[in-house]
């Protein structure tokens, strides 16, 4: 595709141009959830997902149905329950994979199977200790074996930015040749930059025979920050699907994130002459959903999706803006799903208020959650002089939490601090209508009431891996947000809570973490080798 170069934003300006589309490939549930602490369990997998479809996204990779139970679960429920994208599941290039990899994604209407396998001589000779010819050949076989099930099968060559240039162009045949009918190429490492890989692309386009017979795709890791601009390089040189996740989320320092790759190609269709089906008004919601889910921030100034991303602090800007708003700003707030307001709601605003900007903020509570959640605003607007989006946003969480099948729900906590004597705390919880309580000493007094949930609960073997607090919003009377993840054997579990005390806040957050260890569903990191 031509680049075009028409006319700056501004005032008035209308183009009507022909575009070719570009599909959006989400592995946020797959990529972006196997990277450390941004473990979903699986109802949240589901609702994440169903957001996703009005994203209108093309392609979900829900997960990596071999790699554990769990991941097979959620990857089963949302081919059952998400209608209308693709559900993809990830597979090595090994029979017993793909064939887990079907079990799940068989009940979708639209069902994908994606196999790989590095193609990189370091891969191939440390990693896989195969030759050229027996990883062309496992390639191959295991396309094969995928097309028995489903015509839609992709195939990626790991490791491509690294990978001997003829050799991709051979295996790629190859796997096209066997069926594939999408062919990804991967910047595994993000080693690669946009000359370069926009390159190898044309190169593949040139030296494929069969190349036509296939999409081709691109999947690119943001190690020298050069993710989005390596993918959009890859579809100026013939690329049609780009693999994205939001937020940027995924190994090490994160995939292209789809919203940078969504919003440049929208913005700036002048220039790319590509469009995607993406309904960009969900991209904010789904930005705050994983937030909330995963308990991570964005960076303030982060494209697109930053607290930063529409503010015009200096004055010059602000008085650009009021007398015309293209003179500051390339892209709609609006048009990302940024409504912009901070201060919303009061203690006089009702029900439907409440729900509508719950909705906007993209959450969805019913039942039981939005009852006890409509109360605790309630109350916090009488206690709270402004109730912020990011209050609101706490408080469902708390709520969502409340109701989920805890084993185990925090009834007092005590604390003790002072000079000259060591922090202690007390800590009831009732468990399966039992009331326990134990006290003991500590470090501090977190340390304290930690150790005395692990004794109580029969978790003195889990490890506190990461632990953090913070402010929900500004000024003393802010909530306090608390997050913490814990791993018990090959288990890994994320627990939040909100309060407007710290400390309770952090015991919220551990004794969440602990319920999500005891749940069945909860993702186990089985440590599988690599093929
Ligand atoms: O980064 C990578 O190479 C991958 C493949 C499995 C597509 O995630
Ligand atoms: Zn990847």
């Amino acid at each position: 595709a031509g680049a075009g170069h028409g006319p700056p934003p501004g005032p008035g300006r209308r183009n009507v141009i022909m575009t070719e589309k570009i599909i959006i490939f989400d592995t946020t549930l797959r990529d972006g959830e196997q990277s450390p602490g941004f473990s979903l369990n699986m109802k949240e997998k589901i609702e994440f997902a169903q957001l996703l479809k009005r994203l209108n996204v093309d392609i979900i990779e829900a997960g990596f149905p071999i790699s554990s139970p769990g991941d097979f679960e959620s990857v089963k429920a949302i081919a059952q329950q998400v209608e209308g994208p693709q559900i993809c599941g990830l597979a090595r290039a090994l029979e017993k994979d793909i064939d887990r990899c079907w079990e799940a994604v068989q009940h979708s209407k639209r069902p994908r199977i994606h196999t790989f396998i590095a193609t990189s001589q370091v891969h191939m000779e440390k990693k896989l200790k195969k030759t050229q010819k027996e990883v062309r050949d496992l390639a191959v076989q295991a396309v094969k074996h995928a097309r028995q099930y489903t015509e839609n099968v992709e195939f990626s060559t790991e490791d491509a930015s690294r990978t001997e240039r003829d050799y991709i162009c051979e295996v790629v045949e190859a796997a096209i040749d066997a069926g594939a009918t999408t062919i990804n190429i991967p910047d595994t490492v993000g080693y690669s930059n946009p000359w370069e890989f926009g390159d190898l692309i044309a190169y593949i386009f040139e030296k494929v025979s069969n190349v036509s017979q296939a999409v081709i795709s691109v999947h690119c890791h943001n190690d020298l920050g050069l993710a989005v601009a390596n993918s959009l390089a890859a579809i100026r040189n013939g690329a049609r699907q780009v693999e994205c996740t939001i937020n940027g989320i995924g190994e090490r320092a994160g995939n292209a994130s789809l919203e940078e790759i969504v919003m440049n190609i929208k913005t700036r269709q002048d220039f790319f002459q590509f469009h995607t089906d993406v309904n960009t008004e969900h991209i904010y919601p789904a930005s705050r959903m994983l937030t909330r889910f995963t308990g991570i921030s964005v960076q303030p100034n982060k494209a697109i999706v930053g607290a930063n991303a529409f503010a015009h602090e200096a004055g010059i800007h602000q008085d650009g803006i009021l007398k015309e708003r293209t003179t500051y700003e390339i892209m709609r707030p609006a048009a990302v799903g940024w409504t912009g307001s901070s201060m919303v709601l009061g203690k006089h605003s009702g029900r439907h208020a409440f729900v509508s900007r719950l909705s906007e903020l993209g959450v969805t509570l019913e039942g039981p959650a939005l009852e006890n959640a409509f109360n605790a605003f309630k109350e916090l607007a009488d206690r709270k002089k402004t109730v912020f989006d990011e209050d609101l946003i706490a408080l469902a969480d708390e709520q969502t939490r409340s109701v989920e099948q805890a084993r185990f729900v925090l009834q007092d906590l005590f604390i003790k601090i002072g000079p000259d004597m060591k922090p202690s705390a007390t800590v009831r919880i009732q468990a399966n209508g039992e009331s326990l309580e134990g006290s003991g000493t500590g470090d501090g007094a977190l340390d304290a009431a930690f150790s005395i949930i692990k004794q109580l609960t029969g978790m003195q073997d889990a490890v506190l891996a990461d632990y953090n607090v913070g402010a929900v919003t500004v000024g003393t009377d802010a909530q306090g947000s608390a997050r913490v993840v814990l791993k018990k054997d090959n288990r890994e579990a994320v627990g939040r809570g909100t309060d407007t005390d710290v400390i309770r806040a952090s015991v919220k957050a551990f004794l969440n973490a602990v319920n999500r260890l005891c749940t069945a569903a909860e993702r186990e990191k089985v440590v599988t080798p690599s093929v």
